[in-house]
């Protein structure tokens, strides 16, 4: 393991069917005013919404709500939602719901008490906070971001076709997260199976870097091989509590900072990914799953040895008279399977992308240069145009 990092999680996590038990002792560490923030109404029809309001009243809290949090979150309700922050003087934001709430949730903790644009300051030139920060809980109601205990917040401005992540820092993580498989058993199919790749895609984004003998590969292989597992179980049998929870837990590793330790990290397909998702608004583990293989296919032989082992540790595949090549193409043949197997999205026009999009896609899309091979413009396009 080469490098030197600092590993620091300060998100408490209650995990289990008994987990929102503790929200009461949670709640009793912040002031009376909490805002609490929610999606398009899934938690009013499930219930979820009832359980977290009756703890909150018996706690005696003062309950700002704040409703509508969309999917990909706009920048324009940041702007509202911060400004409810900072009218009310709210002393927790207590997000309830998937990834998008939480996401947001960060972003008005950093945005409420702020006095330069938030969009600009965090959003297009990376910087951290520097005004007081309100503390940020979280219910968790649809597995795969992670972003129940990390500092990720992807906010979208559609006017500048742009859809940007900052990761803040330890202030900003979820101070706590109530995990409760149960909750997930709601959520539509097609947003079911969306988290479940990306899941994937945040372990693979992690894993397709860097040649050294690595302790977080063995553990991202790990948590895809349990992935893969349970994803097979989950998707014949969605109310498997078992199988959920073990992708609930598994989503929670593949991006809380653990298995980046020591490593550069590619990204480009969450790049991409999200340069569709700013010209579409498509679900975000989609927009993943459809440009995955043209991707992973056109980086492959740069990174060949780490495609062979994901293909024999990952997926079983034997490698006895094969070339290299051909056991890293099975492996990735083997990861098709799999996604065709529990239905994701495979091609990028399903999401609503066309060929004359592709030139504005390609702009707003941000290069790194960390995994095995740093993208050009035209390579983009092309992997956009073999995605369609
Ligand atoms: O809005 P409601 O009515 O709640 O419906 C939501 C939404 O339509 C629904 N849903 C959630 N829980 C449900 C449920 N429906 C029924 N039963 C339940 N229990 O599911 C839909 C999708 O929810 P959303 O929060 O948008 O999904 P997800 O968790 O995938 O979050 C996506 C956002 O997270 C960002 C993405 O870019 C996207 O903006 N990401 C955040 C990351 C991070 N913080 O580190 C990393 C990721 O790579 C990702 O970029
Ligand atoms: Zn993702």
């Amino acid at each position: 393991m080469l490098g030197n990092f600092t590993y620091h999680n300060p998100t408490k996590l209650y995990f289990g069917e008994d987990a929102l038990n503790n929200l009461r002792d949670e709640l009793k560490k912040y002031g009376p005013t909490v805002q609490l923030s929610y999606g398009g109404g899934s938690i009013k029809r499930n219930g979820i919404y009832d359980a977290v309001v009756s703890v909150l009243k018996e706690e005696g809290k003062t309950i700002v709500e704040d409703a509508g949090v969309m999917p990909n979150p706009t920048v324009q309700k940041l702007y509202e939602g911060a400004k409810l922050a900072k009218d009310n003087n709210v002393d927790l934001i207590l997000a309830v719901g998937g990834g998008s709430t939480i996401d947001y949730a960060k972003g008005v903790s950093v945005s409420a008490w702020c006095e330069e644009d938030p969009w600009q300051k965090y959003y297009l030139q990376q910087h951290e906070p520097t005004c007081r920060i309100v503390p940020v809980g979280a219910v968790l109601t649809m597995v795969g971001t992670g972003s129940e205990m990390n500092g990720g917040s992807v906010i979208t401005n559609h006017e500048q076709g742009l859809k940007i992540g900052k990761v803040f820092g330890d202030n900003v993580m979820p101070r706590f997260a109530i995990l409760n498989p149960r909750y997930t058993f709601t959520l539509p199919r097609y947003q079911m199976v969306a988290g479940f790749f990306d899941i994937m895609s945040h372990l693979m984004e992690q894993y397709f870097s860097n040649d050294d003998d690595n302790t977080s590969d063995y553990l991202a292989e790990g948590l895809m091989r349990s992935l893969v597992h349970a994803t097979r179980i989950a998707v014949k049998e969605p109310e498997n509590y078992e199988a959920r929870s073990n992708i609930m837990w598994t989503a929670t590793w593949a991006l809380n900072t653990l298995v980046k330790c020591g490593k550069k990290q590619d990204w480009m397909v969450h790049m991409i990914g999200q340069a569709i998702g700013a010209h579409t608004d498509a679900t975000h583990g989609m927009t993943l799953a459809a440009v995955s293989l043209p991707y992973y296919r056109h980086v492959m032989s740069f990174g060949l040895p780490k495609f062979v082992r994901f293909a024999t540790a990952v997926w079983d595949i034997r490698p006895e008279g094969l070339t290299e090549k051909q056991v890293a193409e099975t492996g990735l043949a083997a990861l098709e399977g799999w996604m065709t197997e529990i239905g994701v999205v495979m091609r990028s026009s399903q999401l609503g992308v066309t060929e004359a999009m592709i030139p504005a896609i390609v702009d707003s899309t941000i290069i790194f240069d960390a995994g095995y091979h740093e993208l050009t413009r035209e390579e983009i396009a092309d992997i956009l145009r073999r995605s369609l």
